[in-house]
């Protein structure tokens, strides 16, 4: 049976499109057959993630209106047969997409994917609401941070309002000072969430790298998204002859 998953956050830029790429990257070459849909209308991201920019010729939109079939918007890496992508369109902006169109695209998917993974528009706009309407749970990404916590409070409320499930937590960015901060961090996230699900904390890493501490812990928020109860790792410093290592690197 598909499952429809959507990737919500309060604040933009939180790591949302990132959790996308991971767990679709990492789902699908696990073996289950994943569709990834940009939902960020006008600011569309995945297809450069993906490396498919110059692939995409119909986007979710042309599929919403009818102007295109389902397999003419459907994006596949050469090299991975389980994921495609729908690309959001990048000159239309939300009113592109309705409630009905999107749900009539995500019926059009379930008998051909495991799962769906929406990567959704920050915030509690319009494609927010139509995303849940359409999902039958969420995962809610965050940054340490006061305002990003107060967001992140208001997003699980309002999932919860809408008949969802609690949603996932992956926490994002993580430095190690992070981890016992009683005002922001993983801490203030327990407190304040309580209850709520941790699937991931991924250091924050620059560049982001797949092989790197970031590139697993998002490898394992994927699984733990997908049912898995993978051991989260917590956020250390890292070793000084890594530190000078880095620091060398600068
Ligand atoms: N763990 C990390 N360490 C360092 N940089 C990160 C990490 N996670 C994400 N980033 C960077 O943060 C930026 C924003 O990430 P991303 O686009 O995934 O966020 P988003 O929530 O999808 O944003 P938007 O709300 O605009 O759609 C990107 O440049 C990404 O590479
Ligand atoms: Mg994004």
């Amino acid at each position: 049976m598909c499952e429809v998953i959507a990737i919500v956050s309060g604040k933009g830029g939180v790591g949302k499109s990132t959790l996308a790429r991971a767990a679709g990257l990492a789902l699908s070459r696990s073996g289950k057959k994943v569709c990834l849909i940009d939902l960020d209308m006008g600011l569309r991201s995945l297809d450069i993630l993906l490396g498919l920019q110059d692939r995409v010729v119909f986007d979710l939109a042309d599929l919403g209106e009818g102007m295109c079939r389902l397999k003419q918007a459907l994006v596949r890496p050469r090299d991975n047969e389980n994921l495609a992508l729908i690309s959001a369109a990048q000159l239309r902006g939300g009113e592109a997409i309705g409630q009905v169109q999107l749900s009539r695209v995500v019926k059009g998917l379930k008998p051909h994917f495991d799962m769906v993974l929406i990567d959704c528009p920050a915030g509690i706009g319009r494609g927010f609401l139509n995303a849940l309407h359409v999902s039958d749970r969420a995962v809610l990404v965050s940054v340490p941070g006061a305002v990003e916590l107060r967001d992140a409070e208001r997003v699980r409320g309002l999932v919860r309002h809408l008949g969802l499930a609690d949603p996932g937590l992956v926490l994002n960015r993580v430095r190690p000072g992070d981890m016992e901060d009683e005002h922001f961090g993983l801490k203030a996230y327990r407190e304040k969430l309580e209850g709520i699900r941790l699937l991931g904390l991924v250091p924050e890493e620059i560049p982001l790298g797949e092989e790197g501490a970031a590139g697993q812990a998002l490898e394992t928020a994927a699984f733990n998204l997908a049912g898995e109860e993978r051991p989260i790792q917590e956020i250390r410093r890292p070793r000084l002859w890594k530190r000078l290592a880095l620091a060398i690197r600068g």
